[in-house]
């Protein structure tokens, strides 16, 4: 076994990762990153629009005030209300300091980095690279790292968060490679490791996104809160099959596309809620002067935030307005020109030509709900990332806090180079301030490896079949809308696959052994969704992410309180706990919530293969 030390690891190489490891190295701590995957390749680039910024490069009018208040409101205020300010006050630094390490941003005719329209934001915020955002984060940061000289290790699963006396002493996991396995000995652990899409059969996510940093960070003493809240974005590819729930970037929407049912009726001005009235266009002309000059005050209802735009589509789909393979139509082509629609926005362009046979500036896309991202996750100090285990911290998906019920896009990428760099910096200070890392126990490893190795030693359930079921799981039971019959029945499902899980058995040996792999993975996808399941079963109103078709409205009772999930004698125990008080100058910035409001496009029932059930 490899056995190495460093006084900061940072698990997790998208772009929270990267900016943690940038800012520790930078600190002077000896610093190694951690890729499940290849260097270089990340859910980040997923995040295609642009990165939410209040640089007031379109739109003089922006401020940090009121991205922040756009934030808050994007996640019906069950945000913590100090992570969304220091968001929104520190993302241009962000943006602009990743202009000076190389990223090459689209530009204003003047010079400056260009900003695109998102849903949820007030004013053009995203500065953006066409529709490659992320990719050119990630190519930036992952340059920067390379010059820094911070050790990478590659294809690497960290299976082990190891503590000594409650506090970070290291961590363990294995090569995928060889499998053999590599001890880190650290004086402090940043986990980076984003989402959960795995758990669901239709999610723009890749194989590496199976929670693996919330399970171990709930077995090592930390809390996760929100886990109910998990956001289907609302347009992914729907066909051909083998594509389903690719990512189609809001960038169309943002940059003219609208959405059609299959009678082309332009249906979102039928599901514009109280809580976005003020601010949203409710006519077609006036939505369509907004799209000529972008100036006037109230915005398409194409634009409203995800959650929203998610429960619409599956509404028209479920009532049989949907396109002819069960998602809606995404129309830009009538709006904009073919050059147009080439410069802004190539990877579609590519994407739907080479995947689907469709010509985008030309014809409509098809395109329906994908689960995309997580909103819950582990429980950090806003200024710092700090979890509540010594040594441990966290940033970007995996952390929660930051986006309350529903995330706005744009925001995670701000997210990520935000509170990485805060990560980085407090994990790096908490290093330098301790002597040595803690003493590792011999028998903990000794335990991970034979948990590791066990999956190998028999010939039990195959780790595909018990995958594809608990995808089925998640994606009917889980879905946009739930009830608590649903809930019930998926926890006890969850429960038969934990008891099929102890079974589970890999065909071949260490090396490059996908099956195995897998296995391993299961145990933490087991775990992240039994909390989504019970955690939504507890919250009994509709917020959100959250949708719960016997409790459709919003109840400001829950609209004070997270949901936490704690490791209790090997189970996870759920409490709930008040939301930090927001101080009343920044509450007035927000405004107050509608009284108990009905959520748009509720419906206890989804459209097949629709992020639903049946
Ligand atoms: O639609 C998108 O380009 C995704 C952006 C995001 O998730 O922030």
């Amino acid at each position: 076994m490899d056995d190495l030390e460093y006084d900061v690891v940072v698990i997790g190489a998208g772009g929270a990762g990267m900016r943690a490891a940038i800012e520790a190295k930078a600190q002077g701590a000896r610093t190694a990153i951690v890729c499940k995957s290849l260097f270089g390749k990340a859910h980040t680039v997923m995040a295609e629009g642009g990165i939410a910024a209040a640089l007031r490069n379109v739109w003089k009018e922006d401020s940090w005030q009121v991205h922040f208040r756009d934030t808050m409101r994007g996640g019906k205020l069950l945000n913590h209300w100090r992570m969304a300010q220091i968001h929104a006050q520190e993302s241009p630094d962000r943006v602009l300091e990743l202009e000076e390490w190389g990223a090459m941003f689209d530009r204003t005719p003047d010079g400056l980095i260009l900003q695109r329209d998102f849903g949820g934001h007030r004013y053009a915020r995203l500065a953006h690279v066409g529709d490659r955002t992320g990719l050119e984060m990630i190519r930036t940061l992952q340059d920067r790292a390379v010059e820094l000289g911070i050790d990478v290790l590659m294809e690497c699963t960290i299976q082990k968060l190891l503590t000594d006396d409650g506090r970070v002493a290291g961590c363990l996991g294995y090569l995928r490679q060889s499998g053999e396995m590599v001890l880190l000995r650290a004086k402090a652990i940043v986990l980076a490791t984003g989402g959960i899409g795995k758990c669901w059969r239709v999610t723009s996510n890749s194989w590496e996104y199976t929670g693996d940093g919330m399970a171990m960070a709930l077995e090592a003493g930390a809390d996760l809160i929100d886990m109910e809240f998990v956001q289907f974005h609302p347009t992914g590819m729907v066909w051909p099959p083998s594509v389903r729930g690719i990512l189609v970037t809001e960038g169309v929407r943002g940059d003219g596309g609208t959405l059609r049912n299959k009678d082309g009726e332009r249906f979102m001005f039928w599901y514009i809620p109280d809580f976005f009235r003020e601010e949203t266009a409710d006519t077609e002309a006036e939505a369509d002067r907004w799209y000529d000059n972008k100036k006037d005050n109230r915005r398409t209802p194409d634009l409203l935030p995800r959650d929203e735009v998610a429960r619409a589509i599956n509404t028209e789909v479920k009532a049989g307005r949907g396109s002819a393979h069960g998602g809606v139509l995404l129309d830009i082509a009538s709006r904009r020109s073919p050059e147009y629609i080439r410069s802004r926005l190539p990877s579609m362009y590519h994407q739907f030509k080479e995947l689907a046979d469709i010509d985008i500036t030309k014809e409509p896309m098809e395109v329906g709900p994908t689960l995309h991202y997580m909103m819950g996750g582990i429980r950090v100090d806003p200024d710092t990332q700090a979890t509540t285990v010594p040594g441990l911290f966290a940033a970007g998906e995996v952390a929660a806090g930051m986006h309350g019920s529903n995330r706005l896009g744009g925001n995670s990428l701000s997210d990520l180079l935000v509170f990485g760099r805060r990560a980085g910096l407090h994990a790096a200070q908490h290093a330098n301030a301790q002597r040595a890392p803690g003493a590792v126990d011999p028998a903990d490893v000794a335990a991970t490896e034979r948990r590791l190795a066990a999956p190998l030693e028999r010939a039990g359930e195959d780790p595909y079949a018990l995958h594809h079921d608990l995808q089925a799981v998640m994606q009917d039971l889980v879905g946009i809308i739930r009830t608590r019959t649903e809930l019930d029945e998926a926890a006890r499902q969850l429960g038969d696959l934990r008891r099929r899980y102890d079974r589970v058995g890999a065909k071949g040996g260490r090396r490059y052994n996908p099956g195995w792999n897998l296995a391993l993975d299961l145990a933490s996808m087991l775990t992240v969704a039994e909390a989504v399941a019970r955690s939504a079963a507890l919250r009994e109103e509709s917020r959100g992410g959250h949708t719960r078709g016997d409790f459709p409205n919003s109840d400001p009772e829950w609209g004070r309180k997270n949901v936490v999930a704690r490791w209790r004698d090997g189970r996870i125990e759920l409490t709930t706990e008040p939301l930090a008080q927001m101080p009343p100058d920044l509450a007035a910035i927000v405004g107050s919530e509608p009284k108990a409001t009905e959520q748009t496009a509720v419906e206890s029932t989804a459209p097949a293969g629709l992020g639903g059930h049946r």
